[in-house]
């Protein structure tokens, strides 16, 4: 399609006029008047109505706001099309070229494009806020690829774009039939332009002037680090910075080239020269394949990175160490040349005088013996900046048949304030033998040659020392084996070595998914897709910050706190009143109703009157005309503090004995010190555990659109919330209103995962205070950075265990105490605890325990799979909180699992890799799970419905649950059609609106699906009881027929359905009861390699089962499988938050470092499995039906057990343990290497930096001498 215009705009593209700066968005041309300088591409996109682009991070991490732009390259002489982040394009950045975004590629009215039916129909979209990202990354590759794309181009190209909900199995699905088709569908047509030049808006010399060419460096300085440059100047075209020649002597790359195009024309050197000659040219191309994402690679330029002088440049180390020249002009025109290893003076600091620009790098061919490589080692293998990188050279020359070095080059990145070159190391090598010797001798020099502090910024120093000393090594295997053969060339590489050096190459990713397909009725247990999913992936899905802001609307940005524990003693905010476009402040005097709010206890303030207790503790509320001014004004107030001592871990916790009040909960089966004492156990092993807490990185970040109506009486708002009955009450409360007057709609969260359970709340509520005063609508949408840094994560935790066991494994007893970090207030910070201490038992039959499997493995000489097996629970086992176990699948479960995934066979594999490969290691695990559905609270197991037969036969429902991307709406609108028996297309589900609905739980706790489904159905019911009587008296011919004649004979056809879960409830006095109403098991497989010299892991393979019993929708349950559980493999090991504590000095104390995707890592599509296979258990819900005969199909839906959907604590998350397992098992294997048998710790979770540091090695020694060494975490 490419472009749908209207009528009026058509006309508006025909008056066309004179010069000026124009756009073409989805075929609309469209003058850029002066002015709008500040404003982003994504920004303005938004601000014209086109809100299918997303704002995920505004930081170019996440991709949500991608769109593709096209224009004639004078290079190519071809019109080329990109995907680019339009978060970080400057508006003027795309003059002259055409926009198309997710509505301009297709639309339910005209037709969706093939890519957007593909996604649809693949369930690949679930929350749908990433959605259209990934359509506008697929559309542009298919645009802009002069052949179709292999099935590795398209994940590859996928990488710059994340999605927390799927898993991405399902988006590779969607989109890898057009790797594979051959139509003619896709062409690269010319987009429009009629012009290939480029208009400069404004004229003149401009000193002070900042250059940008991606503005990925620039757009990232002013929008969160505050930054301010008068004048921007744009040089992508200039044609003198855009040169590509490729020359006799070496390449010469214009400063302005964009890393897409330097990949392109590397390629083309690589065929075109002799082998030796294109070392250089081979590592930059490698090095490029880690750097960023497409759509940065695409807009971001060689010269912005080498100005830039960013310590952990990819490129820098490695123009240096390949003797890489830079040409610099002034402004008259005379230029001069400057080696690249002289360029960098200083932390982001170059050569280069203030009336001086980059023009060009020349790189020269390399010479035979020649040798140049590039290392990378970073968080997350794609699209992540390096912890430490390196760029090394060597040239070999033969002298008395020995190969010595005659130059040298070794640069490394991530390690001082700026690449560095490693001179000693360099002058030591000159002359050597290329040989073992000339190797120990090179890591002692190296040693001290580099040297890292013990606060350096950044932390991981031991980790970072180690890697210094790694690169070096891989460094002499790779030039080694290059010379193998060479004449008089004596080192060899041993067989086991070689794979230390093989790089690493992703396969396609291949995932499959075993369900049975049992329907009952019209809909239910049907694969149906997610009822939006149409919708999601044309962008026409509205989200809260989508909603058009009502006239006369302000934006609110909110005052926090910078300290973590301090007494306020001034808040000046003069300078904030006289900022542009402000309207109003507000703080704790301010508030109407009450400034006390919090779901259980109200133990925080909404705006901190007196004391702060944390960093991100909002202060106050500012509200101005524009988003950017409320930001603006809201920096402005300066607040004077007196600090206070802070606690900033649980061990500070522990020591300073601060814990909430009354939250100290205790659960005893048996009596765990007789049996220490007893000596029935034949050993007692005691030890910590350490597990990080994890962000929830919903991609939506949080947004409330709050008004008020009736000159103040009523208030009304939309959120994006997994509870808008929090938000009615929160902002009912500190207005001082009764609940009755205030509503929350809710249609639909870009992602939720518990983070928006009572953490958006606050937010709602401080936009509340100035829209209630004001009178005047306000929205409040969360930066990302923000939003990560105000609203808390996931909990972390330390575990500390006594435990007893029999020589065979069997365990007796254990003695747990678990912590904690609930954070400044008390929140949900209970109920998180006592869901740990309810499934601290995992499956397995202790009482009071919870296990780790492997230390006891280790101590009795036993797989961890053993000992599992042996202290399995079965039907009938009393936990340890007194509930019995009843339909107990696991087993059936694990046996299934350990067969198909020939578990013995695996593991002989594995074990046979580890004796070939040194520095390479492969582990596997299996892992069972058994997880409790309901809320512990019992009175939050209720939950309402409101069904509406229209006299058309269709059917609107409202439930108390959120859609969230779990497909509830899905599932519950089959339930209702299923009842009538009626289409699936005939039910809607519009919104959640707490004037529906009242008093609904938030949806959490994978309970939704049971509850709504049951209330929807009582509902329905009740309607077809008064429907009955009609019924059976007339032979209807539709439904609609039905409804009409009820409605004629005034029969009400509206219905309000409500559940509560039966038979639960527990006593914490005693610390018995029954908790859950039933359990879901669960078991999954893992196989993973680790590269022991880096920490780099993949996961191999992946298996997981479910026992989901009888699936309302089994396409969904898999996607919420697949979702969950490479959420886990996040939260297992990639996903790390460092915050400024005893751990982190060289941070500010309290204060998140890690708040946005640039600095955590969530796990990106080429994080998945390579092999990642789910099933839900077949048969499962048999016993259920067949014990049911003479119960109708509406009661049998309530009593048989329904399916799963995500939130914190769900079976499929948690089975990503199997991953952490499994690298804890390739760990074993690389220690063993060293003579190292025991048991070790690894916290969770388990980094590239613990990987690393648990295979010790030689290269680890030097800087720690504990074979228990525990990297630092932030707990
Ligand atoms: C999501 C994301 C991922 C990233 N990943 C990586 C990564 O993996 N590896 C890595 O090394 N970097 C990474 N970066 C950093 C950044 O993308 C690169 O440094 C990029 O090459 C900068 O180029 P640019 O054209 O966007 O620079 P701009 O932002 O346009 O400019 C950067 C600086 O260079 C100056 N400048 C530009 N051209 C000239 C010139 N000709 N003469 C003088 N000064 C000039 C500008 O004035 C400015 O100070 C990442 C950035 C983002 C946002
Ligand atoms: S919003 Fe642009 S990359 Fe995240
Ligand atoms: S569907 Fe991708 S983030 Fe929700």
């Amino acid at each position: 399609m490419g472009s749908l215009m209207t009528e009026s705009e058509m006309d508006r593209v025909e008056e066309s006029g004179a010069k000026e700066p124009i756009l073409y968005v989805n075929g609309v041309r469209r003058v850029l008047p002066d002015g709008l300088a500040h404003l982003t591409l994504l920004e303005y996109l938004r601000d014209i109505g086109l809100t299918g682009t997303k704002l995920g991070c505004g930081e170019g991490g996440c991709g949500a706001c991608t769109v593709m732009i096209s224009y004639f390259d004078q290079n190519s002489k071809k019109c080329v099309h990109l995907a680019i982040n339009a978060c970080l394009a400057p508006l003027y950045s795309v003059e002259g070229m055409h926009v198309i975004t997710v509505e301009g590629v297709g639309n339910r009215r005209y037709g969706l494009h093939p890519i957007q039916e593909s996604l649809a129909l693949s369930h690949g979209s679930q929350c749908g806020f990433c959605t259209p990202g990934f359509i506008m990354s697929m559309y542009a590759l298919l645009r802009s690829s002069d052949k179709l794309p292999s099935k590795e181009d398209i994940e590859e190209n996928l990488a710059g774009n994340l999605c927390r909900c799927t898993g991405y199995r399902p988006i590779v699905d969607a989109f890898r039939v057009f790797a594979r088709t051959n139509d003619a569908l896709y062409t690269n047509e010319s987009s429009g332009l009629s012009s290939s030049e480029f208009v400069c808006p404004s004229t003149g010399q401009i000193p002070d002037a900042k250059l940008v060419v991606g503005n990925t460096e620039v757009g990232i300085e002013t929008r969160l680090k505050s930054f301010h440059y008068p004048v921007l100047i744009h040089v992508a075209h200039v044609p003198e910075l855009n040169q590509l020649i490729i020359k006799d002597e070496g390449l010469e790359i214009g400063a302005a080239v964009k890393l897409s195009e330097l990949v392109k024309v590397l390629k083309v050197v690589l065929d075109q020269r002799s082998s030796f000659q294109t070392s250089s040219c081979r590592s930059i191309l490698e090095q490029l394949k880690w750097f960023a994402g497409t759509q940065i690679r695409n807009v971001a330029s060689v010269g912005g990175n080498i100005c830039t002088a960013s310590p952990i440049s990819d490129l820098n180390p490695l123009w240096m160490a390949a003797g890489a020249r830079f040409k610099i002009s002034d402004c008259r025109g005379i230029t001069r040349a400057c080696p690249a290893e002289n360029f960098f003076l200083g932390y982001r600091k170059v050569d280069l005088a203030s009336n001086e620009i980059l023009l060009s790098v020349f790189l020269p061919w390399n010479s035979k013996n020649e040798f140049v490589k590039e290392f990378k080692q970073a968080h997350r293998r794609d699209d992540d900046i390096a912890i430490v990188n390196a760029g090394m050279r060597v040239c070999l020359e033969e002298k008395d048949q020995k190969w010595v070095v005659s130059d040298a080059s070794i640069v490394y990145g991530g390690v001082a304030p700026y690449s560095v070159s490693a001179n000693e190391t360099k002058k030591f090598l000159i002359g050597k033998h290329w040989n073992k010797e000339m190797l120990q001798g090179a890591l002692k020099v190296l040693e001290k040659d580099i040297v890292l502090k013990e606060d350096a910024p950044g932390g991981m120093v031991e980790f970072r020392k180690s890697l210094i000393l790694s690169f070096f090594f891989k460094f002499f295997l790779w030039v080694c084996h290059q010379m193998d053969g060479v004449a008089s060339f004596d080192e060899t590489v041993p067989a086991s070595h070689l794979s230390a050096i093989k790089s690493f190459q992703h396969p396609s990713v291949i995932g499959s998914q075993d369900y049975e397909i049992v329907k009952h009725g019209s809909a239910v247990g049907a694969p149906e897709v997610h009822l939006s999913s149409r919708l999601q992936v044309t962008g026409e899905a509205e989200y809260t910050d989508d909603v058009p802001m009502p006239p006369n609307s302000l934006h609110a940005a909110l005052i926090l706190s910078k300290k973590p524990h301090a007494r306020i003693l001034e808040i000046d905010d003069v300078a904030a009143k006289s900022s542009p476009g402000f309207a109003g402040i507000f703080f704790a005097k301010d508030v109407p109703g009450t400034n006390k709010i919090g779901p259980i206890v109200a133990d925080e303030e909404l705006f901190a009157s007196g004391i702060v207790t944390c960093v991100g503790q909002v202060i106050g509320v500012v509200v101005a005309d524009t988003h950017e001014n409320a930001k603006h004004a809201a920096r402005k107030v300066h607040i004077q503090y007196e600090e206070l001592p802070a606690v900033l871990s649980i061990e500070d916790a522990i020591e300073s004995n601060s814990f909430h009040p009354n939250t100290e909960k205790c659960m005893r089966e048996g009596d765990v010190e007789h049996c220490f004492l007893s000596g029935q156990c034949d050993k007692i092993v005691e030890g910590e555990v350490r597990v990080g807490g994890q962000e929830h990185f919903y991609l939506e970040p949080n947004s409330t659109l709050i008004w008020t109506t009736d000159g103040g009486n009523e208030v009304h708002m939309i959120s994006s919330t997994q509870a808008p009955q929090k938000h009615q009450k929160y902002v009912a409360n500190v207005l001082g209103l009764p609940m009755s007057k205030v509503v929350c709609k809710t249609k639909r969260i870009g992602g939720g995962f518990g983070g928006k359970e009572t953490r958006s709340a606050f937010v709602a509520a401080a936009a509340a205070i100035p829209s209630y005063l004001l009178n005047r609508p306000v929205k409040i949408t969360l930066d990302r950075d923000i939003d990560m840094i105000v609203t808390g994560q996931r909990h972390s935790f330390l575990g500390k265990y006594k435990v007893g066991f029999t020589k065979d494994g069997k365990i007796l007893a254990l003695d747990l105490e678990i912590f904690n970090n609930a954070g400044n207030s008390l929140d949900l910070s209970l109920a998180v605890l006592e869901r740990a201490m309810f499934h601290s038992d995992n499956v397995y039959e202790i009482p009071n325990v919870r296990i780790k499997g492997k230390r006891i493995s280790m101590e009795v000489q036993k797989s961890p799979e053993e000992i599992r097996e042996i202290n399995f629970q079965r039907e009938g086992s009393v936990l340890h909180y007194g509930q019995q176990i009843e339909h107990c699948t696991l087993e059936r479960l694990w046996n299934g699992l350990k067969a198909s995934c020939d578990f013995l066979s695996a593991r002989k594999e594995v074990e046979q890799f580890n004796l070939q490969n040194r520095w390479k290691k492969r582990g596997v695990a299996i892992v069972p799970t058994k997880f409790g559905i309901s809320f512990t609270a019992k009175f939050m197991n209720q939950a309402g419905a409101l069904v509406q037969v229209y006299t058309d036969g269709t059917v609107l429902v409202t439930h108390g649950g959120v859609e969230m991307g779990q497909g509830l709406h899905t599932k519950v609108a089959q339930v209702a059609a299923s009842s009538f028996n009626i289409p699936l297309s005939s039910v809607f589900i519009s919104e959640t609106s707490t004037d529906k609905v009242p008093n609904a739980s938030p949806t959490a706790a994978s309970a939704s699906s049971d509850l709504y489904g049951a209330a929807v159905l009582d509902a329905c019911e009740q309607i077809k009881a008064r429907m009955e009587p009609m019924a059976s008296k007339h032979n209807f011919g539709s439904f609609a027929e039905l409804a009409y004649a009820c409605y004629m004979e005034r029969i009400d056809l509206s219905a309000h359905g409500f559940y509560k879960t039966p038979d639960i409830g527990f006593d914490w006095a005693t610390g018995k009861g029954v908790p859950f109403r039933y359990f879901t098991y669960g078991a999954a497989f893992a196989e993973v390699e680790i590269d022991t010299l880096m920490g780099d892991f993949h996961t191999r393979r992946a298996d997981v089962i479910l026992d989901l019993g009888f699936s309302l929708n089994p396409a969904i349950d898999v996607g919420q499988i697949e979702g969950a559980f490479v959420q886990g493999l996040g939260w297992v090991a990639l996903e790390e938050l460092k915050w400024g504590d005893a751990a982190h000095k060289w941070l500010p104390p309290g204060c998140l470092y890690t708040c946005g995707p640039g600095t955590y890592k969530i796990p990106s599509i080429n994080d998945v499995p390579f092999k990642f296979s789910v099933s839900l258990l077949k048969n499962a819900g048999k016993w259920n039906i067949f014990s049911m005969n003479n119960v109708s199909f509406d009661r049998m839906l309530q009593m048989i057990r329904p399916s799963t959907h995500r939130s914190s604590g769900e079976p499929p998350f948690f089975l990503a343990s199997a991953v952490f397992f499994a690298i804890k098992d390739a760990i074993i294997a690389a220690r063993a290497e060293e003579g190292l048998t025991g048991w070790f710790p690894l916290d969770n979770p388990a980094t590239p930096e613990r990987i690393r540091m648990a295979c010790i090695d030689d290269f680890t020694k030097p800087f720690v001498d504990d074979s228990h060494f525990r990297p630092k975490l932030s707990v």
